[in-house]
């Protein structure tokens, strides 16, 4: 549904790798001919980082962190990916609802139709024409870094000090992982399961591919 633009997004647990094939899909794309926009989530504006920088180091409950969530990406949506859409750009995002779904609804256990019923008021996009319909902002293309939360725990150890989210214990990234399959069970045709257990040069070969057989490379 994006105007004349591209929308990816990329998720996964921490620690599944997936930042360095953002930045190295953005070249790609770049380099054949995309005007790309190189984002993430929460954050992507100066209000939405203020948002992520609370997120993320704040005790709060769980409805607090969905709804905080939602906020700094109705403003993230509003600012950034929607103008960048209607320009015709490719937008990439590090994270984008899934996340929530799987962080917010999986990991702290929060209500799905909730998060369902949050989802279609942010990313809702009004009709363009009278008696029209309106419909909800997804990605075109979603990248799920697949990986063992044992695995990610294990390339995670002694990197810079945890956040609220890395430092949950391996339980909670199982639940998390649970919520990007159900996930994708919801919406197959937007997603692609990558494997990031393999090795990173075969993890990059699928993202190109991914891009490739869309003939957007
Ligand atoms: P990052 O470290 O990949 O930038 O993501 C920041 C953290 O925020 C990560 O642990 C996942 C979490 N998060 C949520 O819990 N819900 C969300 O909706 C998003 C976008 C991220």
């Amino acid at each position: 549904m994006s105007g004349q633009g591209r929308f990816i997004s990329f998720e996964g647990i921490d620690g599944a790798g997936k930042s360095t094939h953002v930045e190295a899909l953005a070249d790609r794309l770049r380099s054949a001919g995309h005007n790309v926009v190189l984002t993430r989530e929460p954050g992507g504006t100066p209000l939405a980082e203020k948002i992520r920088a609370l997120a993320l180091h704040e005790p709060m409950d769980a409805l607090t962190e969905a709804l905080l969530m939602f906020a700094a990406r109705r403003d993230h949506l509003q600012q950034v990916i929607e103008p960048a859409l209607a320009r015709g750009d490719t937008v990439l995002c590090d994270r984008f609802t899934d996340a929530t779904f799987a962080y917010q609804g999986g990991g702290r256990g929060f209500d799905w139709s909730t998060l369902s019923e949050l989802e279609r008021m942010v990313q809702r996009i009004p009709a363009k024409i009278e008696g029209g319909s309106d419909s909800i902002r997804q990605p075109d293309l979603t990248l799920w870094f697949d990986l063992d939360p044992d695995i990610a725990a294990q390339r995670l150890s002694g990197a810079r000090l945890p956040d609220r989210f890395e430092s949950q214990p391996v339980a909670f990234f199982e639940a998390v992982r649970a919520g990007y399959a159900r996930r994708l069970a919801e919406s197959p045709d937007r997603f692609v399961r990558i494997d990031a257990a393999q090795q990173r040069e075969q993890v990059w070969q699928a993202v190109e591919q991914s891009a490739r057989g869309r003939g957007w490379l």
